[in-house]
Order: structure tokens, then C-alpha cells, then sequence
């Protein structure tokens, strides 16, 4: 069995409330158990963590090394200026893929550079809860090779 972490940064325990023309009308319950589905019709486990903590994120991609072959990560406001996040994730060496409900590209020009980019493995945005699902994708199809 192949283990993902899912991660969701600050605010996402929001969805289903939070701006809806962007981020859509589903909960994070919703999108955690939608990809729960997809990760048994693949062949994955997944776990799934919100947080608003920068340091409770870190300390979570510290602990998955021997525990999680990839992680699917939504690092909302985080993306576009935590070196930290960006430093824990190059150190664990976990294939990383990181979504974004929204299209960041067309939106505030804040939102528009990711520090996290360079060192994931790929970056899906910009679909919704398709993101997600892509990327959960995405990670069986890197783990199947190695
Ligand atoms: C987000 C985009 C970020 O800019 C924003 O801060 C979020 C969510 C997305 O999923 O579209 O909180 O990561």
C-alpha cells in the first residue's frame, strides 16, 4: 500500500463558505472524502490535515519521511512566500505535487509567483476539486515507476 499525505493549508477549513466563485461550493470534508474514493480505485492510502499553522505544516512533512512515499499539497496563502515550507519539502525528498483550487494565474498578482513550485514534483490549479484528483493521479503515476 502507498501512502500519500494530503495537506491543506490556512483557511481551507473554510470551503463550502469561503469566496465560492473561486473556490467552489464543497467543504474540505467533501474534498477529503472524494479523494479517500479515488485513492482506493488507485491503490492508495491517503491521510489528510488541515491546518492555519505554519510550524504544525512543517512539523507534519518532518514526520511523513518514513511513513508517506508522496504528499499532495494545497499550501493556500503559504504558496506564495513560506521559504519554510519550500525548505521542508526540498529536505524530506518526497515527490510533492501541489494543487490550487483557484487558477493562481488569474488572479492578484500576489498570488501569481509560488515559492513552493520549484520544488514539487508537477502543479495542478485552477480545476477545483479536480485539482485535487489529478494530482492524487499524478503521485500513483510517479510512485508506479519507481
Ligand atoms: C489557493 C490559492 C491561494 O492563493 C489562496 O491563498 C488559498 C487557496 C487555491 O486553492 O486556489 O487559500 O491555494
Amino acid at each position: 500500500m502507498r501512502n500519500i499525505l494530503v495537506l491543506h493549508g490556512p483557511n481551507l477549513n473554510l470551503l463550502g463558505n469561503r469566496d465560492p466563485e473561486h473556490y467552489g461550493d464543497q467543504t474540505l470534508e467533501q474534498i477529503n472524502l472524494a479523494l479517500a474514493e479515488k485513492a482506493d480505485k488507485l491503490g492508495l492510502y491517503v491521510d489528510c490535515f488541515q491546518s492555519n499553522h505554519e510550524g504544525e505544516l512543517i512539523d507534519t512533512i518532518q514526520q511523513a519521511h518514513s511513513r508517506y512515499q508522496g504528499i499532495l499539497f494545497n499550501p493556500a496563502a503559504f504558496t506564495h512566500y513560506s521559504y519554510a515550507l519550500r525548505d521542508v519539502l526540498e529536505a524530506v525528498k518526497i515527490p510533492v505535487i501541489e494543487v490550487h483550487l483557484s487558477n493562481i494565474y488569474q488572479r492578484e498578482a500576489f498570488r501569481q509567483h509560488s515559492v513552493i513550485s520549484p520544488v514539487a514534483a508537477g502543479v495542478i490549479c485552477g480545476l477545483g476539486l479536480n485539482s485535487y484528483l489529478l494530482g492524487l493521479d499524478a503521485l500513483a503515476a510517479i510512485l508506479e515507476k519507481e
